[in-house]
């Protein structure tokens, strides 16, 4: 991975190395799982979280989604293509944003989805996960330290970090 500093200013940038041991967290009451076609058009017709039809389509981007019946509450995406913040090497992707209806904030949401998207990944030979939070978000930032990412750049600086085999 390569970061791009001018577009990572004010970002802390993480890594987790997939070879590592990952726990799934079990959400009993809720559906959580990789989005679906029909999640797509759920998300248009329940609640007010509209998941982006394009950047699943063209970017090819994978949502994960946690449904309490039809309506989403939270969901986060895996992008495996270079952003404008960081380059990607070879089996890395990205975990990028992520959203929990506030309603439901602080219940472990976006922590089960972030490990399920680890899950994925590492099931599909990937061997990094990237992930990155504005540097004043301290719920992002408490997600991903208490999940054990390694912090890279903050504040960032041009690094290439080889992937390590
Ligand atoms: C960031 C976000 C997705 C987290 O979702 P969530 O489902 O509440 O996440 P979790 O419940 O798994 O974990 C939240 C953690 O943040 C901590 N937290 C929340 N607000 C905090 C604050 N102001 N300062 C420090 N920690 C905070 C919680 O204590 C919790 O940690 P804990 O489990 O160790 O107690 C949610 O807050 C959100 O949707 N924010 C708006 C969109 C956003 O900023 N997205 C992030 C990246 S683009």
């Amino acid at each position: 991975m390569k970061i791009i500093e001018k577009n990572a200013q004010n970002l802390r940038i993480y890594v987790y190395d997939l070879t590592n041991p990952i726990t799934e967290n079990r959400l009993e009451k809720y559906h959580m799982g990789k989005a679906t076609i029909l999640d797509f058009i759920r998300s248009y017709f329940y609640g007010n979280t509209k998941l982006n039809f394009m950047r699943w389509l063209v970017r090819k981007d994978d949502y994960f989604i946690i449904r309490d019946r039809n309506t989403i509450i939270a969901w986060a995406r895996i992008c495996y293509k270079s952003t404008k913040e960081v380059e990607l090497g070879s089996k890395e992707a990205s975990l990028i944003s992520g959203f929990t209806v506030k309603a439901y904030r602080n219940r472990g949401m976006h922590t089960a989805l972030i490990k399920q998207m680890m899950i994925y990944l590492k099931n599909k030979g990937f061997k990094r996960c990237i992930v990155w939070a504005e540097e004043n978000n301290m719920a992002s930032r408490a997600v991903i330290e208490k999940n054990q990412f390694t912090l890279v750049s903050s504040p960032p600086k041009n690094i290439d970090v080889p992937l390590g085999e």
